[in-house]
């Protein structure tokens, strides 16, 4: 049998950027193909995993399937080379790296939080409400909540969050000509020179809290032992990075792309309004409906074989995202943007050995703004289309200007 295709476009930023997910490609591919080549000419080739059942096979093997040889099919797979942190790696290293954060990123732990979040929130809302109508809601409001809260628990002083939000954007938007330097560096280039900006910042930062620990998660780590040793520079700074990522690209992502269901989905955010009890089960539709990670990959170290194409070790295979939270066989008329979705087992946030260690931080961000805005909108449209990241790692949305109308 030969191997069949996926379209380049499913991997190709520039479309990301200009249309949006391909969920019709994906859609297709679900059916007629759920293990499909892709050789996109300037990319690493790879199989596209379009299936539900599949990723969480996948994502549950990490023995079979590793996460250290590659994690994303872009440029920034240059990047990569250049950090080592808990999601690239594999067993038994990731588990014990893991576990230096795990207590901290508990349901109950963050839950805790829950109170300090919607005050930070409602703070966001009445500089929105004080600012008047036309605002740009990325700017406005889903940048700034989770920027804040991984300052906040890394430590990161005020005065510098706006050189890291800057900084993420060029690992994250390498591809993006908006986040070009002046000087022209773009791609990879800048994607690698911000990471060792990040790390050259943190080096200093990390020193000083491993004198002068603080209550912050930087002194957590900059302490941490493994087998009776501090963790060793890369895997420390990289740790460091991955979290303000992390903390910061997707949360973002999720906030702006579930403003823009409810602005096409008047009724729902109708319902909610007067029903904000059903606050957790929106979030967590906005999580699925949004899916803001595209892909990430694994490689196998042996032969497989899956549904009849044989991979061979060392080959990669790419799991989308997105193309799984549409999965029919798993939700009921999946295009239908539901916010009391009941089940709701969506994978936007991965699963099995490397889920998704910020969720429940993820979720608390998402309620606390989302519950703010239900209870004080009036009235919000779109004024002008969204702007779309240039990425097939991120589904990002660069600025959603909006006329919100909203109760003082
Ligand atoms: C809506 C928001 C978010 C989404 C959709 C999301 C999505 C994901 C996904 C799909 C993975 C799986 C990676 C894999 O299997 O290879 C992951 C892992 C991870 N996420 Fe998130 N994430 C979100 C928020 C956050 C936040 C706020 C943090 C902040 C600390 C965070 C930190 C991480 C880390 C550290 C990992 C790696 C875990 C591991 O390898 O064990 N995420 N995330």
């Amino acid at each position: 049998m030969a191997t069949p295709s996926a379209p380049i476009e499913i991997i190709d930023a520039g479309y990301y950027q200009d249309n949006g997910y391909p969920f019709h490609m994906w859609d297709k591919l679900r059916k007629d193909s759920p293990v499909a080549y892709c050789e996109h000419p300037n990319l690493l080739p790879f199989y596209a995993i379009s299936r539900y059942d599949d990723i969480i096979d996948i994502s549950r093997q990490p023995m079979l399937f590793e996460s250290a040889p590659l994690l994303v099919v872009q440029p920034q797979q240059m990047m990569e080379q250049q950090i080592r942190s808990i999601i690239n790696m594999d067993p038994p290293d990731h588990r014990v790296y893991r576990q230096v954060m795990s207590k901290y990123f508990t349901k109950r732990r963050l839950n805790e939080s829950q109170p300090q979040m919607d005050k930070v929130a409602k703070q966001i809302l009445d500089a929105v409400a004080a600012k008047g109508e036309d605002v740009d809601f990325v700017d406005e409001v889903s940048k700034i909540l989770p920027l804040a809260v991984i300052a906040e628990l890394l430590g990161l002083p005020e005065a510098d969050r706006d050189q890291f939000f800057k900084w993420t954007n060029e690992v994250v938007g390498s591809l993006d000509p908006d986040f070009a330097r002046d000087d022209g560096t773009v791609g990879t280039e800048l994607a690698i020179k911000a990471i060792q900006e990040v790390f050259e910042y943190c080096t200093a930062f990390v020193e000083d809290r491993r004198k002068t620990p603080t209550d912050d998660l930087t002194s957590v780590l900059a302490n941490a032992k493994i087998n009776g040793e501090y963790l060793p520079p890369l895997e420390l700074l990289s740790y460091i990075f991955i979290l303000i990522i992390a903390g910061n690209e997707t949360t973002r992502n999720a906030t702006s792309g579930g403003m823009l269901a409810l602005i096409q989905h008047p009724e729902q955010l109708e319902y909610a309004v007067k029903h904000p009890e059903v606050v957790d089960s929106m979030v967590e539709e906005i999580v699925r409906w949004t899916s803001p990670i595209i892909h990430f990959c694994r490689t196998p170290n042996k032969d497989v074989t899956l549904h009849g194409v044989n991979i061979q070790a060392g080959e990669h295979i790419a799991m989308f995202y997105p193309s799984a939270n549409r999965d029919e066989t798993v939700f009921d008329d999946p295009y239908r943007f539901d916010i009391l979705r009941s089940p709701n087992q969506h994978l936007g946030y991965g699963i099995g050995e490397h889920l998704c260690l910020g969720a429940h931080l993820a979720r608390v961000e998402l309620r606390a703004i989302f519950k703010g805005i239900l209870q004080r909108v009036k009235h919000v449209e779109l004024s002008a289309n969204p702007n779309r990241l240039k990425s097939s790692l991120i589904g990002g949305i660069k600025s959603l200007p909006v006329k919100m109308e909203f109760a003082a």
